[in-house]
């Protein structure tokens, strides 16, 4: 199940709508015999890669798959049709499928005598590559991952504007392997006119990647100048005019974006925490002292420790000189407020 998350993981950021599944295939001696991810939408999903791989040593072996498979037929045909096709015994599922559409299929392996495990290491699957295809059927939005790049004393600018460069090259580095896990790579207006990002995936060696997310710019006193380096011919380009944060998602969500990262500035990141909009947040911290600067995050109507909207930590890891901590926000804890956090 290990290996199947981690072939999930692989593929995230080019499969939604679809979810990022991982499976493997093993052969009734137990030794692996195929492996797969889904492929990107109107290809094959991952149960019918590793089958393919398997061929006839799938015959009375079990597939390890991180999500229920599939009983209907979208555009591709549905999953538990080629574990049964390919002579499969048993399946062993991480993730019970969640959505009225595709369920079924556990139901009707079992029917036909496979032995089926439902909810093996959900919770590791759960959190990992499936996590914001999950958030899409549960709000019926994009699933938000927070990333700032801030000094010790939380500033993410010099009192003259100047950011280039908050962190090292490895935490850049970091960033647009993060960049390339999503769908959509989004900033306020006030980012996009004092830094000029362009917000493409880019290699070590500069070079663009092949695959580049929707870079999106919410900006909506149409103050963004026609030269901007992100309306360049690189990637896609958004300009949204949406009144607020939940109205963009709305947007997006329309354009099959699953994965958003928003990039800042302090002012939009406000925004989203505000409506409880952000389901991770990636903090880079850099061992510099500024003392005076744009802040991590803008004004969230807070004064009161009490009312302090807490996160809690996923893991820590160094990046070069530089610190990064994943979290994910709790449901707001401050007395009589109930609007952060997951509904
Ligand atoms: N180190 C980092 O990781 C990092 C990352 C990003 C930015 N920065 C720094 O942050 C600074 C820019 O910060 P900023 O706060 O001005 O930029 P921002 O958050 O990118 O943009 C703020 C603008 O977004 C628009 N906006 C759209 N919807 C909004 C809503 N619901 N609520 C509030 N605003 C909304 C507003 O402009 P409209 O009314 O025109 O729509 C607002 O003025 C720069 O110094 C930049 O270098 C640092």
């Amino acid at each position: 199940m290990a290996r199947a998350r981690d072939l999930g993981a692989g593929v995230l950021g080019t499969t939604s709508p679809n979810p990022p599944v991982g499976a493997v295939v093993l052969a009734a001696d137990g030794t692996p015999a195929g492996e797969g991810a889904t492929a990107p939408p109107g290809g094959p999903h991952a149960e019918v890669v590793a089958l393919a791989q398997a061929g006839e040593r799938a015959r009375g072996g079990t597939a390890v798959v991180t999500l229920e498979p599939c009983a209907h037929t979208g555009r591709t045909g549905p999953c538990a049709d080629a574990l049964l096709a390919a002579g499969i015994a048993r399946v062993v599922v991480a993730v019970p499928e969640p959505t009225e559409l595709a369920v079924g299929g556990a139901e009707r392996l079992r029917a036909a005598g496979v032995d089926v495990e439902l909810g093996v290491e959900q919770a590791e699957a759960e959190d990992g590559a499936l996590a914001a295809w999950l958030t899409g059927v549960r709000h019926r939005r994009p699933h938000v991952v927070w990333k700032v790049a801030g000094t010790l004393d939380g500033r993410v600018a010099a009192a003259d504007g100047s950011s280039r460069w908050v962190t090292g090259a490895e935490a850049r580095a970091a960033v647009h392997r993060l960049r390339a896990t999503c769908d959509a790579v989004l900033v306020g207006s006030g980012t996009a006119l004092a830094d000029d990002p362009q917000l493409t995936v880019r290699g070590p060696d500069g070079t663009d990647a092949d695959r580049q997310p929707l870079r999106v710019v919410l900006d909506r006193r149409g103050r963004l100048p026609a030269t901007a380096r992100v309306l360049d011919a690189a990637a896609p380009t958004l300009v949204s005019a949406a009144p607020g944060p939940r109205e963009l998602l709305a947007q997006l969500w329309e354009r099959d974006v699953r994965r958003v990262l928003l990039e800042g500035g302090p002012t939009l990141a406000a925004a989203f925490l505000r409506d409880g909009l952000v389901d991770e947040a990636v903090v880079h911290l850099a061992p510099k002292l500024l003392g005076s600067g744009a802040p991590l995050v803008g004004d969230l109507g807070i004064s009161a420790i009490v009312d302090a909207l807490t996160l809690t930590v996923v893991d820590v890891t160094r990046l070069g000189g530089d610190v990064a901590i994943r979290l994910r926000p709790n449901r707001h804890t401050g007395a009589g407020r109930t609007a952060h956090g997951r509904s």
